[in-house]
């Protein structure tokens, strides 16, 4: 089966062609980071604008890449939440178009169980139930998959996304936007002892996520140093981004292990583009080996937003019934 995907959830207008939900025949990715850049983040109305600009091509890019036409394709797939809304309507809105004018049905994706199904497409061998942590620009979540489309959330962020720490931490740093790739590579460089920084937890929520203290504590930290007159160079940067890279790590294993040691070893599913970051997949490694479970890592290329995630879910999706009707809606918040 054949699945034409579509993905607009943000800053990346992302078209697919996925098969059986395991196999990516060609995917493509219109990126508008170097829009966005300029403002320090994501202005949703310029973002909206810069999907219906590309929506068209990028589909028509991923079809011939994958040397097919939409003659060839089954199902058309289209996150529909959660995410900004004007972004996520362009895609459904196109998808929708799609659908009706070629008589094919409409699958409506989540986006965070598409980020989740990234790891279907490079581990044949991974099946439900098992643990999924989605760490992202816009969400942190653990989550128990019971089966490829009944997810129960075990705990999540409170406030700010991990991604959305680590990209406002490398914007007071003075690095482009989004930060979370360099503050990766700095944090290889830096003394993550040198300072004491404290993600926090939520009083009586063992497994809920708290980032907004962390990310103001970098941000004092920094405009601090700024007015004792301190140049902000690159060992400083380096040492900042080790000391809050190891206590957001630290926030996301402890919750894991905490999971693990009540429930014992199971199969652990990593996702979402915070999963890029080399310090966490280190430690997640780590609390695998000791808890004796199984850990799946996504490709650094599909970790961050893309559209082929969606169509390995999509699969899914339709395997259990799932079809939307031209009325299907775009929502920005939606529980998993
Ligand atoms: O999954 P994604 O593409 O978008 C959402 O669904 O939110 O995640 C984007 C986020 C950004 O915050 C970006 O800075 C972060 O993933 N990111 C990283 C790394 N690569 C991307 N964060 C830390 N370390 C990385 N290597
Ligand atoms: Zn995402």
């Amino acid at each position: 089966m054949k699945i034409l995907a579509i993905e607009s959830s943000c800053d990346e207008t992302a078209a697919a062609v996925v098969e059986d939900g395991r196999k990516l025949l060609c995917g493509k990715v219109a990126s508008q980071i170097d829009i966005h850049a300029l403002y320090g983040g994501v202005v949703p109305e310029i973002a909206s604008r810069a999907h219906t600009e590309a929506i068209s091509g990028v589909v028509s890019e991923a079809l011939a890449g994958a040397d097919l036409s939409l003659e060839d394709i089954d199902l058309i797939a289209v996150t529909y939440a959660p995410g900004l809304i004007g972004a996520l309507l362009t895609g459904v809105s196109f998808a929708k178009g799609l659908a009706y004018s070629s008589g094919k049905p409409l699958i409506p994706v989540h986006h965070i169980r598409g980020h989740v199904a990234a790891n279907y497409l490079v581990h044949p061998d991974l099946e439900p139930p098992f643990i999924a942590l989605v760490v992202s620009g816009g969400h942190t979540s653990l989550m128990r998959a019971n089966s490829y489309t009944d997810y129960e959330l075990i705990g999540c962020a409170r406030d700010d996304a991990a991604g959305e720490a680590f990209d406002k931490c490398a914007r007071v740093l003075g690095l482009p936007y989004p930060g979370g790739a360099a503050m990766d590579r700095l944090a290889s460089a830096g003394d993550k002892t040198k300072y004491r920084f404290n993600a926090g937890s939520i009083d009586g929520s063992d497994y809920d996520f708290t980032f907004s203290g962390l990310k103001t504590a970098v941000i004092n930290l920094v405009h601090g140093e700024t007015q004792r007159g301190r140049v902000i160079d690159d060992e400083f940067r380096a040492d900042v981004a080790a000391s809050f890279t190891a206590s957001l790590v630290g926030a996301v294993t402890s919750r894991l292990e905490l999971l693990l040691t009540r429930e014992g070893a199971q199969n652990i599913v990593l996702a979402g583009g915070v999963a890029a970051n080399s310090h966490l997949r280190l430690a997640l490694k780590n609390s695998a080996e000791k808890f004796g479970a199984k850990l799946y890592l996504p490709p650094l290329s599909l970790c961050g937003d893309n559209a082929a995630m969606i169509g390995a879910q999509a699969y899914y999706e339709y395997l259990s019934g799932a079809k939307a009707g031209l009325d299907l809606n775009a929502y920005a918040t939606k529980t998993v």
